[in-house]
């Protein structure tokens, strides 16, 4: 199975559709061509070595005319917290869409009630939702329709587009979070039929050039920022938070997306703080806070023998506080195809339970079956890891069928806990690769086998091609 690399903002590519941009970008090229210079003058300053696809820089200071601001208060929102804005956001969506360049904005010191919501694209490109007040969803788990329970804020089939502001948006999940703890008993009837799924806070689907920064998400009832099918998103100095036992509450979550950029942001939740699935690649996340948490995820991959393919993933300059794990693969047994070129490094710990993990035998209940065969991981390199575990240091448990090639393990300086007895050493299974001084605890240093396993690994990876 090949992964699709054009699965993004396919849906642009119907006759009747291309024709109405081609048409909407003429008039756009006609005019906006001043603030089309400008910005790529702006993203030329902001040229990264890795070639990763950004939305179009921020025009800070130049205001935008009138005419192109839309502000749901004009769209008749009430923003007090109580009345339904849903129908406000919607027309004002509506409104905004239709222009070039325009805002969508979201005043502060007010906080909007709004139902699930979908905004539709395609837009007229540079579109900018500014949230600077309190965007609220619907805090009774009943009065969510069984239809809506995907997502709570869904963008669909945007390009061009900015989510920015001093706001925040807040999935009010404390009741989510109580009741299917109870599950299946003590719950209401009311209440039981939406409670097999719950929503993500704010979800992207099939979107191109996204750029989601400043905002802080709260509360979510699941994850909290999601991409699928996407390409060139770039989310920076947002806020994340959700309580250190919310259940499944992620952070952020990518599917399907590539050339990715995530930096400079604090996260904190109930569940992995970003969270990397199939069909990722080039993927670039760099000076982020993750705590409470599990910390940084590539995976579940493979479950129930699926197909995953992952690749040149980047996690540098990384501070953990209280997770339960630093960075993480971890993939089901039995699924196919392959995660590589993968490097973490620059990685602060303190207080984590188990820094550095490969788990290949990854089951989120008490038994799963044994399968044969998994997922091949190579080219997976930990850099620079300082601080303090709360478990074990280190933990490579590679498949039985399929080892890890080529994991190098390069100047790691970890402590236990002082307090912390007879914690585990670091443990390596069925992986191959290098390790390279200074490397503390010393069980880290002869962990790994030092040659072979690449050949098993190759034949695995044909699928990704
Ligand atoms: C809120 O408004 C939206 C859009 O008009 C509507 O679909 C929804 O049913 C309303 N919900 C409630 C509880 O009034
Ligand atoms: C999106 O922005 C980029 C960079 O400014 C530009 O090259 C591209 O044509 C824009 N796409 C659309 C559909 O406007
Ligand atoms: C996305 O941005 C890149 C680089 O700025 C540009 O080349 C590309 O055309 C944009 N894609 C869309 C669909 O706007
Ligand atoms: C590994 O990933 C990095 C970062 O995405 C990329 O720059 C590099 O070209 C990749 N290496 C190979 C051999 O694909
Ligand atoms: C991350 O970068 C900041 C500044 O860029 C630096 O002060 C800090 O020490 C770095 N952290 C790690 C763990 O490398
Ligand atoms: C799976 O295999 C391992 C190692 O061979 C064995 O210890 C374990 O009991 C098996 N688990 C199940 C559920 O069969």
């Amino acid at each position: 199975m090949k992964q699709n690399n054009n699965t993004s903002c396919l849906q642009f590519t119907r006759p009747i559709i291309i024709a109405v941009l081609t048409l909407m970008f003429i008039v756009i090229v006609l005019c906006t061509c001043q603030v089309e210079a400008k910005s790529s003058h702006m993203s030329k300053h902001h040229g990264h070595k890795h070639q990763y696809a950004s939305a179009p820089a921020p025009h800070y200071g130049d205001l935008p005319a009138e005419s192109s601001m839309f502000n749901v208060l004009s769209f008749g929102a009430k923003g007090d917290g109580v009345s339904n804005d849903s129908k406000a956001f919607s027309a004002a969506w509506k409104a905004a869409c239709q222009v070039p360049s325009a805002t969508l904005v979201i005043p502060q010191g007010l906080k909007f009630l709004v139902k699930p919501i979908s905004f539709k694209g395609p837009c007229m490109p540079n579109l900018v939702l500014q949230i600077d007040g309190i965007v609220q969803a619907p805090p009774k788990v009943g009065s969510w329709k069984k239809s809506s329970l995907f997502q709570w804020l869904n963008f669909k089939w945007v390009q061009n587009f900015t989510v920015q502001g001093t706001g925040t948006v807040d999935g009010q999940g404390s009741e989510w979070w109580s009741l299917s703890q109870m599950l299946p008993y003590n719950v209401q009837s009311t209440s039981k039929h939406v409670l097999g799924m719950k929503p993500t806070a704010l979800r992207f689907y099939s979107s191109c050039n996204v750029s989601v920064r400043g905002i802080s998400i709260v509360n979510s009832p699941l994850c909290h920022l999601k991409f699928d099918n996407s390409r060139g998103i770039k989310i920076s100095n947002i806020a994340i938070s959700s309580p250190k036992d919310s259940p499944n509450t992620d952070g952020i979550h990518l599917q399907n997306s590539q050339h990715v950029e995530i930096e400079h942001s604090n996260i904190g939740c109930g569940d992995d703080c970003i969270s990397v699935q199939t069909g990722c690649s080039d993927v670039y996340i760099h000076h982020i806070n993750c705590g409470p948490g599990h910390g940084i995820s590539l995976g579940g991959l493979g479950k129930d023998k699926s197909v995953a393919c992952v690749s040149n993933i980047i996690v540098d300059n990384l501070s953990l506080e209280s997770t339960l794990y630093g960075v993480r693969i971890k993939t089901w047994q039995g699924g196919l195809g392959s995660v590589k070129n993968v490097s973490f490094s620059n990685v602060q710990v303190s207080n984590v339970k188990v820094p550095m993990m490969i788990d290949q035998y990854y089951c989120d209940k008490k038994f799963c079956k044994n399968q044969t065969g998994g997922i091949a991981i190579s080219r997976v390199k930990f850099n620079q890891f300082v601080g303090t575990y709360a478990a074990q240091p280190l933990h490579i448990a590679c498949s039985q069928d399929v080892p890890c090639t080529n994991v190098d393990l390069v100047d790691i300086q970890l402590k236990p806990l002082p307090g912390l007895g007879g914690s585990r050493e670091a443990l390596c299974y069925n992986s191959y690769g290098k390790a390279v001084a200074p490397l503390v605890p010393a069980s880290i240093d002869d962990c790994l086998r030092s040659d072979g396993g690449s050949r098993i690994a190759r034949s695995h990876d044909v699928v990704c091609q």
